[in-house]
């Protein structure tokens, strides 16, 4: 019966890491997976969270379990982040608990959506795989819509349809912030609307937001969650920290209900726990437990923002010197400066992704999505050369 799986294609942007690995080129470069560089071209713990985690072996005095829902004080701590100081728990209606990552968050989502009764998900495409990789898992059926239009900006034309074509049943998956792959968010008039829109339809909206902090700011990535969570009587929130608070391995995450009647709120998460506990039963500790501490020192919770402060400013620059590099061979960088977070997208051919590997030991999705903050001031001028080569 074993024998009889088919084998499964390795994941396309985790497999670039051992490509990249494996390359014995001293001046390759990584542009593969979605994690922070610093200008040394270096991934370091946090201070802060080195801070923590220091405290946490220093006075953490038992690993008992804690339930499905994990450590409640990290899930509690981080609210008025996202939902803000003065509506933290939007008047008792929003509840949450850890979870394994943002991935873990977002099956735990998906999931209790198709517990719910919903069969489709509109994603804007393209989108970060792991979306309808999990959605397909779940059987839910995915819609997709064009994200971007030709311009570089969002296609909102093909958002108002998909929304406007919904169907009882439906969900939509949104990026909060920092979209990936293409780093083209939708502006806050856009989000008015978007929340307006959903508003008046029955879709339910699920927003992954992943790299607060690492757009224009941690209140300002939070605009668009908090317009629409205002409008929507009923809303789904996966949270990741493993960006900023640089807990890749760690797996930090947190899911978020909000409900239009608190006292359907633990019955909702209840839903949550029992699929945790069919699934990994309880969330991992260590990671949380150390953000939790961040948050709970101001000192400490300082310094943290300062660190991704100093995250955000550096890639503004790495991207403001692409964008300076302008028209380069076939490709046009410019847009990159306007764009968010980790990723953009250059419009690279399958034939050209393979030149910029192959030939200059550059590596990056098959998608063209390239992370910028692989580049540092000391390999961009190659990049940039790279890219003229290739697309020439
Ligand atoms: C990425 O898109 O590179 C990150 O979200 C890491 C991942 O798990 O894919």
């Amino acid at each position: 019966m074993l024998n009889d799986l088919k084998q499964q294609p390795a994941d396309a942007l985790l497999a670039l890491i051992k490509l990249h690995n494996t390359d014995p080129r001293a001046d390759k470069i990584d542009l593969g997976v979605g994690v922070y560089r610093t200008g040394q071209g270096d991934t370091p713990v946090f201070g802060a969270i080195k801070a923590a985690e220091a405290k946490l072996v220093a006075e953490q005095d038992s690993k008992a379990y804690l339930g499905p829902e994990g450590d409640m004080g990290f899930v509690e701590k981080l609210m008025p982040y996202i939902f803000g100081k003065d509506s933290a728990d939007m008047g008792g209606r929003i509840e949450g608990m850890q979870t394994p990552g943002g991935t873990g968050s977002l099956r735990l989502a998906l999931a209790m959506v198709k517990r719910a009764g919903y069969r489709r998900v509109i994603v804007g495409k393209p989108s970060w795989p792991n979306h309808n990789q999990i959605c397909a898992d779940l059987g839910l059926e995915v819609f997709e819509f064009n994200h971007a239009a030709a311009d570089g900006t969002t296609d909102m034309d093909a958002l108002r349809a998909a929304i406007a074509s919904a169907q009882e049943g439906d969900a939509i998956l949104l990026h909060g912030c920092c979209h990936n792959p293409t780093g083209i968010d939708y502006t806050h008039t856009e989000w008015d609307e978007i929340a307006a829109l959903l508003a008046q339809s029955t879709i339910l909206p699920i927003i992954d937001l992943a790299y607060q902090g690492l757009g224009t700011g941690m209140e300002e990535d939070a605009y668009g969650l908090r317009r629409v969570l205002v409008a929507v009587p009923e809303a789904l929130v996966s949270y990741s920290c493993d960006k900023n608070f640089g807990l890749y391995r760690d797996r930090v995450g947190a899911l978020y209900a909000m409900v239009a009647d608190p006292a359907d709120l633990s019955k909702v998460m209840s839903n949550g726990h029992a699929l945790a506990r069919a699934n990994w039963s309880q969330p991992p500790d260590h990671g949380a437990a150390a953000v939790r501490l961040v948050l709970e020192d101001a000192e400490l919770t300082a310094q943290w923002l300062d660190e991704l402060d100093q995250m955000r400013d550096r890639m503004r620059q790495v991207r403001a010197k692409l964008a300076a590099a302008g028209k380069t061979g076939g490709v046009d960088l410019t847009p990159v400066g306007g764009q968010n977070g980790l990723f953009s997208i250059v419009p690279f051919t399958p034939e050209q992704v393979q030149a910029m590997r192959t030939k200059h030991g550059i590596y990056f999705a098959a998608s063209g999505r390239i992370n910028v903050a692989g580049l540092t001031m000391a390999n961009i001028d190659q990049f940039v050369a790279a890219v003229a080569d290739v697309t020439a």
